[in-house]
């Protein structure tokens, strides 16, 4: 193999692409002809009656998941997006009140608090663990906090003891997006249910799926039912249950159909390996790559299990001297998939910029009744502004359709970069010509 760079003309490490995840087997199949067989694809009525809590499957899943997780309630969305609305929809919180969350997320972290007319207020990150913590929430707590959404972001379950107990004095209810991380522990609870509220996706992404899909969890009974309430139009199902509290009753529809539980349940029972394997392809590639000079990998911690929805590596410019979007194209170029960042630190959307949500008056960022003072400057979380547009780099490789022998190709992918590593430092000459048309090619 010649080691000049793929980039500058060599030839690549790895010729063949890496594995795409697929979870879905002949027991999913399986599962979905029979709800076929039956022809009742979904049979949720938005009325009190016992329809109102849906079909056999969608309740089997529930009872499932609530056992698996050892939660008292487990209630089907159709998405974790509808999860979280739900569960911000359920913790009250509305016009005035504000909402902490993380910046680095996918965007619904953020927006189940707009939905609601209340305000995100953004808390910084950990740079090791890339999720809030109790500092930089309380650092973000106002008087008008009314809930807090930590992420488990990339799959790893963010320190939620301290921020239970910051909570717990401020009377807030704290609701853990675990979309990326079923399966993971911490101190021997799993993620999703180290807080009040715990939402997972089953999006086609995910580590276990039903296409589109979500669950969310937890231990109170009066959260759960308000969960469902939202789930299936509230508004005309608490007069007849005889609700008192209507706040925030205002139903959608963010029912599950009965193909997805039948294949929500198949894939459950898939998890434990689905994780384990993840966990074991991360081991041996943290193994290979720990020590390169520049980068910084996660590491096993006592009493964490992560789940690697994402690998993701933080990279040191300053010490190759390297941008971080020509040693990402060096190692495109050398056959791995990797992305530089995850999503832009959500406040510096165009929503966020320029305070324009629903209406044209900016409501609910303008709404008078607001009292707090929010800000969405540039500059508002750093270590997250840091990570996403300079360090982070992710891979999603590392899944159980992967070998070590993938593990194994992406370590020498990175080993070859680092070691040649100079050859992209020549300025003004043909290399640096080379890297950046080709960085400009990945662009267009
Ligand atoms: C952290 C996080 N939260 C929420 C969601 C929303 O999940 P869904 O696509 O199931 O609505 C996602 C999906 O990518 C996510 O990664």
């Amino acid at each position: 193999m010649s080691e000049k760079l793929a980039i500058l003309g060599g030839d690549p490490v790895r010729k063949v692409p890496f594995p795409a995840y697929r979870t879905i087997g002949p027991e999913e199949k399986q599962a979905v002809m029979e709800v076929m067989d039956d022809g009742v694809l979904s049979q949720f009525l938005g009325t009190w009656s016992p329809d109102f809590f849906g079909g056999p499957r969608v309740q089997k899943l529930e009872r499932e998941w609530a056992h698996h997780f050892g939660v008292k309630h487990a209630i089907t969305m159709n998405s974790a997006t509808s999860g979280l609305y739900a569960a911000v929809g359920a913790s009250g919180a509305g016009p005035g009140d504000e909402v902490v969350v993380s910046p680095y997320t996918m965007a619904a972290s953020a927006t189940a608090a707009v939905v609601y007319g209340a305000i995100p207020v953004f808390a910084d990150i950990d740079p090791r663990t890339f999720c809030i913590s109790a500092e930089t929430i309380r650092e973000r707590l106002s008087p008008y906090t009314k809930a807090i959404v930590v992420v488990d972001i990339f799959g790893y379950p963010a320190d939620f003891e301290p921020i239970m107990r910051l909570a717990q004095e401020h009377n807030i209810v704290v609701i853990e997006d675990a979309a990326q991380s079923p399966g993971a522990r911490r101190n021997g609870k799993w993620a999703g249910t180290l807080a009040d509220i715990g939402v997972f996706s089953l999006n086609y992404h995910k580590t276990i799926h039903t296409g589109e899909g979500g669950v969310a969890v937890t231990d109170d009974t009066r959260l759960a039912e308000r969960l469902q309430l939202i789930r299936n139009h509230a508004e005309v199902v608490v007069g007849k249950k005889g609700t008192a509290d209507i706040v925030n009753m205002v139903g959608f529809n963010y029912r599950m159909t009965e193909i997805e539980a039948a294949i929500g349940s198949e894939q459950l029972k898939k998890l434990e390996r689905l994780v384990s394997a993840r966990e074991a392809l991360a081991n041996r590639l943290t193994a290979g790559l720990r020590g390169l000079a520049g980068l910084t990998v996660p590491e096993a911690e006592p009493d964490i299990r992560h789940g690697y929805y994402l690998y993701t590596i933080r990279y040191d410019s300053s010490v190759s001297g390297i941008p971080r979007d020509q040693f990402a194209a060096a190692l495109r170029s050398e056959g791995l998939p990797v992305s530089e960042g995850y999503v832009r630190p959500n406040y510096l959307e165009p929503m966020y910029q320029q305070k324009i949500a629903f209406g044209r008056d900016g409501f609910p960022f303008t709404y008078g009744g607001y009292k707090g003072n929010v800000s969405y400057d540039r500059g508002l979380c750093p270590v997250a502004e840091q990570m996403h547009f300079e360090e982070v780099i992710c891979l999603s490789i590392v899944h159980a359709n992967a070998t070590m022998d993938d593990m194994d190709d992406a370590v020498a992918i990175f080993r070859k970069v680092v070691r040649r590593l100079s050859d992209l430092v020549v300025t003004h000459g043909e290399n640096t010509r080379l890297v950046q048309r080709a960085c400009a090619e990945e662009r267009s």
